[in-house]
């Protein structure tokens, strides 16, 4: 856990009557929040470069916003079981109008993303096993390192992992291949790395049309926010369509104009059979979704898929206001527009700590930083150093536990507060740097870094 150099030790108390893996990676806690900024339990003024794990994406404590679940909130309904209400048909209608995909014209509501990755991999094994190839167009195939969830399935689709350990058994029909990192691909031969993570994965030959019903991806790899070659998105098209194995997409961070598209798929030009969306969707209540075509969500029979607190007036109402606000304000379009000057500043960045610093990845406003492993010094650790020294300078960043930071502002944020914030950045690096410089041995004597600095 990072405790930032004010002493927040004390706020160890919240967590008594609480699970442990609920402890936040950085001992703070949150006040209130507004727009792009938010205010700690001390009233630290922080930025947010989190979007609250990219749940804020029309900032927080839209007012437009509150004024609508509001007025939901005071209308004589709070919830409808699974009978009609009238915010869930205007959302529905409004998300399908959103997506503007002739194909993808129904959708399922849920409460968590985790809950829509289940749904489709139910939905994709559903549509397999009435498949005319064979009953047994079972399998399901992701990629590895991907996050899809902490639920059995959505954790299985990320593949054997340490934090997926706990299953205790491997689905025979979930199959992993290796995700085209830039360092083990190029753009030009990322077609042949596919093919070989293929045969790699599929060791015994195995019938693709009879056994394989979906292809899952999460839109682009979260911690590292590492995007695909738009040629290893071109294998998996001709693949799928090959074999007749729908493709899911992900779009769990990436969706609602978080990276310059209303969702990825749109720049991988890519024609999704599913895609699953979930966080900036409700702007921080409760809704996710699964949203398809006819053919696909037409087959489970009523009752077979809903669940108790999908789509209620409430959360439908969120989901409208976040639409009407992405709209009026062109979010979508101001997250393109900003990337250039993100990019630059973050490329900035990267050239002036070439030492520290193995890679920046950035598409609209969500980016990540990727430090190096040093002699005496792993990424992670300075991956920490930068999380906690940017959080005492007024900025709050995503810790991914690894070797990198992510960083994700609200859609709303102006070019001065952007600017802003990525000079806290460069500020605190360089800082980090020059510790390092004169202190490294102290540093690995008595690991403490946050004390020292
Ligand atoms: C890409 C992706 N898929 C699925 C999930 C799971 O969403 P939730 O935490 O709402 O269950 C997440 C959450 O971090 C995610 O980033």
């Amino acid at each position: 856990m990072i405790i930032p150099k004010k002493n927040y030790k004390n706020l160890i108390k919240y967590s008594k009557y609480e699970i442990n893996s609920m402890q936040p990676k950085i001992l703070t806690g949150w006040k209130k929040a507004k727009d792009c900024h938010i205010w700690d339990f001390s009233n630290h003024k922080l930025i947010d470069f989190t979007s609250s794990i990219f749940v804020s994406n029309i900032g927080h404590s839209n007012s437009e916003f509150k004024k609508k679940i509001i007025k939901t909130l005071n209308s004589p309904i709070s919830h409808s079981y699974n009978y009609f209400n009238y915010p869930r048909a205007e959302y529905t209608k409004s998300l399908i109008k959103f997506l503007n995909n002739k194909k993808l014209n129904k959708c399922y509501l849920l409460s968590s993303g985790t809950e829509a990755l289940e749904a489709t991999i139910k939905l994709m094994r559903l549509y397999g096993q009435r498949s005319k190839f064979s009953k047994e167009k079972n399998g399901i195939i992701s990629i590895k390192g991907n996050w899809h969830g902490r639920t059995m399935g959505a954790q299985m689709l990320g593949g054997k992992t340490l934090q997926s350990s706990w299953i205790g058994f491997h689905d025979k029909n979930m199959f992993h291949l290796n995700f085209p990192y830039p360092w083990e691909t190029s753009s030009k031969n990322s077609q042949k790395f596919f093919e070989n993570s293929l045969k790699k994965c599929f060791k015994k030959k195995l019938n693709f049309k009879k056994r394989i019903t979906g292809f899952i991806l999460e839109a682009f790899q979260g911690w590292g926010a590492f995007f695909y070659p738009l040629e290893y998105i071109e294998a998996i098209k001709k693949f799928c369509k090959k074999n007749k194995i729908l493709i899911a997409i992900d779009e769990m961070q990436s969706g609602f104009g978080r990276t310059g598209y209303k969702f990825l798929y749109e720049y991988y030009k890519l024609d999704p059979d599913i895609v699953c969306c979930g966080k900036a969707m409700g702007s921080g209540l409760p809704i996710s979704g699964v949203i398809s075509s006819s053919k696909i969500m037409n087959i489970p029979k009523i009752g077979d898929m809903s669940s108790t607190h999908s789509a209620n007036p409430l959360v439908c109402s969120a989901g409208l206001a976040t639409l009407e606000v992405i709209k009026k304000k062109k979010l979508v379009y101001r997250s393109k527009k900003l990337r250039m000057l993100f990019k630059k500043q973050l490329e900035k960045i990267q050239y002036s700590f070439p030492n520290l610093i193995k890679m920046i990845n950035c598409k609209g406003l969500i980016a990540a930083i990727i430090f190096k492993d040093l002699k005496k010094i792993k990424g992670k650790e300075i991956a920490d150093m930068v999380t906690t020294k940017c959080y005492e300078n007024g900025l709050l960043v995503v810790n991914t536990g690894r070797e990198s930071i992510k960083l994700g502002p609200p859609l709303i944020i102006s070019r001065k507060l952007l600017l802003k914030s990525t000079k806290i950045i460069f500020d605190q690096i360089k800082k980090i740097q020059k510790y390092l410089k004169q202190h490294t041995k102290i540093f690995v004597q008595h690991k403490n870094i946050y004390s020292a600095l």
